[in-house]
């Protein structure tokens, strides 16, 4: 397994991966070309990151991480700044990660996101947001975040409502909570 650059030619086989782990048209490929240039830094710095099969050159996991003054809130709309002890334009956002299933639980996941964490870092962040995902199978979010270091600022009932696509919990337009956190850095 390798961890590299997001990068822009990544991006149909990236639409693949995230079509299968997270749900069909759960980001589309708009998005998608809009996230990787998000995660794109004053002098090109990239945030975020894809683990890769070393042998057949498959996406394995994609962190999408945005660059401070590139992202105004995640999927949904819910966001407490004033909750924060940072502002907005000194933060960076953790958005999507996800590890293909036979992968979970071996630490990739944290390997992923300390990459992008050393790039905020680089650029000068102050902090870092993300909303968990509170009903996320054996509580991976929730458990990888605070492994992280990341704190809870409150939590978004019904958060995932407004985005159009079946939860792969249960095959049902997701109902899912998300827990708003920050981490200094
Ligand atoms: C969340 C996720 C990205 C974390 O990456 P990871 O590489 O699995 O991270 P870790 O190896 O540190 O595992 C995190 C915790 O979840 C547990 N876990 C992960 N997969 C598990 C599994 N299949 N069965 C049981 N526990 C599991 C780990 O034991 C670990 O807990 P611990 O550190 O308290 O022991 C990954 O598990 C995943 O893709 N989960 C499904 C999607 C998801 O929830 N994404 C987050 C949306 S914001």
């Amino acid at each position: 397994m390798q961890i590299r650059e997001f990068l822009s030619s990544d991006i149909a086989a990236v639409k693949s991966f995230t079509d299968e782990q997270i749900g069909q048209g759960y980001y589309s490929l708009e998005e998608l070309i809009a996230s990787q240039k998000k995660s794109m830094g004053p002098n090109g710095e990239i945030s975020s990151f894809v683990l890769v099969d070393s042998v057949n050159h498959t996406i394995k996991g994609l962190r999408l991480a945005f660059q401070p003054g590139q992202w105004a809130h995640g999927k949904g709309a819910k966001l407490r700044p004033d909750l924060w002890p940072f502002s907005l334009h000194e933060a960076g956002y953790f958005q999507s990660l996800f590890v293909a299933s036979e992968l979970q639980g071996q630490n990739w996941g944290p390997r992923l996101s300390q990459k992008s964490i050393e790039v905020f870092k680089n650029v000068g962040a102050n902090g870092i947001i993300t909303h968990c995902w509170k009903e996320s199978p054996n509580n991976s979010s929730f458990r990888y975040l605070q492994k992280i270091g990341f704190t809870v600022i409150i939590e978004h009932p019904l958060y995932w409502s407004d985005i159009k696509y079946i939860c792969t919990r249960d095959g049902t337009p997701c109902q899912c909570t998300s827990i708003e956190m920050y981490l200094k850095i």
